[in-house]
């Protein structure tokens, strides 16, 4: 069984405000227009979406976390509480934004299928999440320490990292072309280092754990970790490896 993750808007700023900053250059290929309507799947706190909105366009932000949610409104941004697998718009935006959300969602399908129907004609799926190899260190960590607590890290791991091929099927299968799909591995230093990120994002690993063993599971991950990702001086990087992708709906409907 998985555990839900949870979300601290000012912890996530702490432990990844990177996120946002680094997530510009999926802004790029975006490239959203004034006039434009966007819907933001998976907004977070709304950095990244302020930015399409200082763009021109008309901006609605979608998450999972009522907490990320208030985050978002509070920046002034219309955001609303919703599952991304069960998105409930009918052909109202020219495109549908995401960064660092997909792979949160086992359901990849489902997303798909609901981005495509809330898209007009011609519009565009654009973004960029966790893919294939994406924080390998990190998972292989994370499924010694469960293992020898007898967890089977399949049973709890909620990461989707999907191969360029694989997403690209999913796409085209649900009608988009796919103008560019590519993995980017992107080492990324952590301001708060390790224990900042897996004290933000690896919740329903530990969760598996009686809560008297999850801080000594925590340390055994972090020694494990220290040799591949902590350099002399103690900095920290995460082996993170991005697939962004840009794929668009026909224009017209397609001749019977
Ligand atoms: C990512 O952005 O790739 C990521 C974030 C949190 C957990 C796992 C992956």
């Amino acid at each position: 069984m998985t555990s839900e993750q949870s979300w601290n808007a000012k912890a996530y700023q702490a432990n990844a405000g990177f996120v946002p900053v680094l997530g510009r250059a999926v802004l790029a290929l975006l490239a959203p227009r004034p006039g434009e309507c966007v819907l933001d799947l998976g907004c977070g706190d709304g950095a990244l979406t302020q930015e399409i909105v200082e763009a021109g366009c008309e901006v609605v932000g979608v998450d999972h976390s009522q907490e990320m949610v208030a985050a978002s409104r509070g920046c002034g941004i219309d955001a609303r509480l919703m599952d991304a697998a069960l998105l409930a718009f009918e052909a109202e935006f020219d495109a549908v934004f995401s960064n660092a959300v997909l792979h949160w969602v086992g359901d990849a399908d489902a997303v798909i299928a609901g981005v495509a129907r809330a898209l007009k004609r011609g519009g565009r799926f654009v973004g960029e999440f966790g893919g294939h190899g994406n924080m390998a260190a990190v998972v292989t960590a994370l499924a010694a320490v469960l293992a020898r607590r007898g967890v089977d890290i399949a049973a709890v791991n909620p990461w989707f990292y999907p191969t360029p091929d694989d997403y690209r099927g999913r796409l085209e299968t649900a009608g988009f072309s796919v103008d560019s799909i590519e993995l980017i591995p992107r080492p990324t230093p952590l301001p708060t280092g390790m224990k900042g990120w897996l004290g933000t994002f690896a919740g329903p690993f530990y969760a598996a754990l009686p809560e008297g063993e999850r801080r000594a599971a925590r340390d055994e991950t972090l020694d494990l970790l220290r040799h591949s990702l902590c350099d002399s001086e103690g900095n920290w990087t995460a082996d993170y490896v991005r697939l962004r992708f840009a794929a668009r709906l026909p224009d017209r409907r397609a001749p019977r």
